[in-house]
């Protein structure tokens, strides 16, 4: 099968400075992918029915609440759920959203205890830091985490660390997390697990049942436009029971059954948690898009996308003025996200060549994962502070992050690049200012 044929935009042709056009290259999956082709078709055949999901009488509004509900049986079936009664799906914005709302509806006390790891990006460090109290599992020199770490903290913290949170794939190095060995763990030592799956739904297989109760997970949080459905949608497939026995953290029309000056009687679950009118063509595209990944099946997935990722890791190590980060010799916990500079080269720089003089997208910076990004560069936290206020924004990467339908001679134009750049007299050393760009 041709991977490419199931994406819509991805062979657009683009303008460069010089006036001639070129396919470009997108390796900036990590960030956002493009729509599959049978979701762009499924919004088109459904916009003549759009109407109101659960609020209105009639076909329009009968048949999108059909649609929009129908899409979380999907949901738990590509989680292994399907035959449960355990889980929901909560519909969200995005990841951020998703992860945002849990800490607030799961947080009870400012004693609280959460868990999470050095490797995180914001959205599952941030939401967490202003309810309850925070303990950071580090990460080795090669950026793994070490599971032993995090059972030293459960023992330290005696019962009261109530939230392990964790990523299910780093979006700076692609290091998978064995997320039930953690869940295992964290139920051990009477705590929930949250698996942040913003990196991994995409590209491996995720079983949310685990092999046995204890390694079941009990959140798990993603973003659609990283799983070939960008149209605004992200979910929380969570335990019932929790979710149960929490109050909303966004309210509104729709999460309520009764309304009284003294008090309010919330709806069930799931429509307890989605305030506000839903966003009807992101979860149904969320769903298609699910339903696509799984009939393409995650052994051809995680083939086609593993070997990329060694060949452009492999080709790399041979280019002079390169510089890689994470494990780049034991690479199988690895998914096709590649961080990298080029030597005496300001990262912003060198993406901007990349992208504006070969069309290949990247992104650069600190991925929205500051304190990881910090320690794979040797940066200290007073190093990284000074960095900050002095404007100099003189650490950052720049990231390859590849989907199903990157090619083998989309990694080779990448290469080439690459290596003309790193090999090329560079005027302005890595060293000067940012231009102020890109700082996230
Ligand atoms: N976390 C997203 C990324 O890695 C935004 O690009």
């Amino acid at each position: 099968m041709d991977y490419r044929d199931l994406y819509d935009g991805i062979d657009e042709p683009i303008e460069l400075g010089d006036g001639t056009y070129i396919t470009p290259i997108n390796f900036d999956n990590g960030a956002t992918t493009p729509p599959f082709r049978s979701v762009t078709k499924l919004i088109s055949d459904n916009i003549k029915y759009y109407g109101p999901i659960a609020r209105g009488v009639g076909f329009k509004g009968e048949y999108c609440t059909t649609m929009f509900n129908k899409a979380r049986d999907t949901i738990l079936d590509f989680f292994g759920l399907g035959s449960c009664n355990t889980h929901t799906v909560v519909y969200t914005k995005s990841d951020t959203e998703s992860l945002n709302i849990l800490a607030n509806i799961l947080i009870k006390n400012k004693e609280d205890m959460i868990l999470t790891t050095r490797m995180e990006h914001h959205a599952n460090d941030l939401p967490f830091r202003k309810l309850g109290k925070m303990v950071y599992v580090d990460v080795d020199c090669l950026g793994r985490i070490n599971i032993d770490d995090i059972e030293k903290e459960l023992i330290k913290a005696n019962g009261k660390i109530k939230i392990v949170t964790i990523t299910g794939a780093s979006n700076v190095t692609g290091y998978v997390t064995p997320i039930h060995d953690i869940a295992k763990l964290a139920h051990k030592y009477n705590a929930i697990i949250i698996v942040d799956g913003a990196q991994l739904v995409a590209h491996k297989e995720i079983n949310m049942n685990g092999n046995c109760a204890e390694e079941s997970i009990d959140f798990l949080t993603f973003s659609a436009h990283k799983a070939y459905a960008p149209f605004g949608s992200g979910a929380i497939v969570g335990r019932k029971e929790y979710l149960n026995q929490s109050d909303p953290f966004l309210s509104g029309g729709g999460c309520v059954a009764g309304v009284f000056d003294e008090s309010i009687i919330w709806t069930s679950i799931p429509e307890k948690f989605e305030a506000g009118t839903q966003n009807f063509f992101g979860v149904i595209s969320m769903a298609q898009a699910l339903n696509d990944l799984k009939n393409i099946g995650f052994e051809n997935i995680g083939e086609h996308e593993s070997n990329l990722k060694n060949y452009i890791i492999n080709n790399m190590k041979s280019i002079k003025n390169v510089v890689m980060y994470g494990d780049t010799n034991n690479t199988d916990d690895r998914l096709g996200v590649i961080t990298f500079n080029v030597n005496e080269r300001n990262y912003e720089d060198l993406a901007i060549k990349m992208a504006t003089e070969k069309a290949i997208s990247l992104r650069a910076g600190k991925f929205c994962a500051h304190p990881y990004v910090y320690r794979l560069l040797g940066a200290s936290d007073s190093d990284a502070y000074r960095d900050i206020v002095s404007g100099d924004y003189y650490y950052g990467m720049v990231r390859a992050s590849l989907g199903l339908y990157n090619t083998k001679n989309e990694a080779d134009n990448f290469l080439n690049h690459l290596e003309f750049i790193a090999n090329r007299r560079n005027p302005n050393r890595r060293y000067r200012r940012s231009k102020g760009i890109i700082r996230f």
